[in-house]
């Protein structure tokens, strides 16, 4: 009989907040030269949310974490730590995660931020489970939240056209396992990083060098050529460190940015659309938002049970990247 050696991260609830205003396709054409046919056909994207004037990236953070301790049955009071992964930060300091942690009422918890851009979850998924296995949280609440709707140049229809604000949590709680592959929780985890092609997606602003916020630039379709490799790379990778294979994989969880990288991904993985979650087309990009809320939307919707083998990926600004697999 195998003993329990081995301390696993295990999902034991989600949640996810969207702000109220939806914005369709159709919006953009009053004010550029562009079309739902053509963003549609390009990113698969029909529709995004906006946040309020008043409503800030720790709002829509705090909204969802809300929401999955209630998934959870469990109390603010029981984290041990809380990291929210965002690019678009209230303040330059403090953290995020700190106004979520008062907001909430996490009053053991520990805060902090994780800034990766689109593959900023991935990033805090993994830190969260270093801190689990490494016994020094047994309950962590992971969140990705953005504004990006902040970061837009709405004259840019190459850029302000695909990306939306929302966020995402997922609660992460010390499990023992076998530390085998038919464990629950985070089976394996790849990060990876580039800096040198840090033009190719970035924000023209910052605290030291122009002292203001900025507007993100990128060039889409060189961002596209590095994402299908990469992604199916990362997600290869963090198959072979699992012990897993493509055949054992039940879904497929990618960052949200464009319909075409998620189908590209899952043909170099080679598995069926039907084992994607697709959340893009309701979304638009919200960065490393775009997974924590996809997985709750995979929950609420029925289609993630538990046992399931899930991967995730995300690629973004930097370039950073990488893959977490875990079985739900
Ligand atoms: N409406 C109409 N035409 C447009 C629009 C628009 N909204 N935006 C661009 N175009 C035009 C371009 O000007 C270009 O015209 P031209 O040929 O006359 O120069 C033409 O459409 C084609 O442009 P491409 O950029 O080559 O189009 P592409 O098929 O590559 O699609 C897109 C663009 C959707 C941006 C795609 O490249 C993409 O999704 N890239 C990846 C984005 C991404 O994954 N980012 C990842 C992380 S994001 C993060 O980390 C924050």
């Amino acid at each position: 009989m195998i003993q329990n050696s081995v301390t696993r991260a295990v999902v034991i609830g989600t949640g996810h907040y969207l702000p109220e205003r939806v914005v369709p396709n159709s919006a953009f054409a009053d004010t550029l030269d562009t079309s739902d046919e053509w963003i549609v056909s390009r990113s698969g994207i029909e529709r995004r949310h906006f946040a309020a004037k008043d409503e800030r990236t720790s709002d829509l953070a705090a909204q969802a974490a809300r929401a999955a301790l209630d998934n959870a049955g469990v109390g603010a009071d029981t984290l041990d730590a809380i990291i929210v992964a965002t690019s678009t930060p209230d303040y330059t300091f403090p953290s995020v995660a700190t106004m979520v942690q008062a907001g909430i009422g996490a009053d053991k918890a520990y805060a902090f931020d994780v800034q990766a851009v689109c593959a900023g979850f991935i990033y805090a998924l993994a830190n969260a489970n270093a801190l689990i296995v490494s016994g020094q949280a047994r309950r962590v609440m992971v969140i990705g939240a953005e504004t990006f709707s902040r970061i837009m140049d709405w004259t840019d229809r190459s850029t302000c056209v695909l990306f939306g604000d929302g966020a995402g949590a997922l609660i992460l709680d010390a499990q023992p396992g076998t530390g085998a592959p038919g464990d629950r929780g985070i089976l394996s985890t790849d990060l990876n990083a580039d800096g040198r092609h840090r033009d190719l997606l970035y924000v023209d602003g910052g605290v030291s060098s122009t002292g203001t916020a900025g507007y993100l630039r990128m060039q889409g379709n060189q961002v596209f050529r590095h994402a299908v490799e990469k992604l199916a790379q990362t997600a290869e990778t963090a198959l072979e460190k699992a012990g897993l294979g493509a055949r054992d994989v039940d879904w497929i969880v990618p960052h949200q940015a464009n319909i075409r990288i998620i189908q590209g991904t899952a043909k170099k993985l080679g598995l069926p659309m039907e084992q994607v979650i697709v959340t893009v087309q309701d979304h638009g990009n919200t960065s490393a938002a775009s997974i924590p809320l996809a997985l709750s939307v995979g929950v609420e919707s029925g289609k993630l049970k538990q046992g399931d083998v899930v991967v995730t990926e995300a690629i973004g600004g930097g370039l950073a990247w990488g893959a977490v697999v875990l079985r739900w």
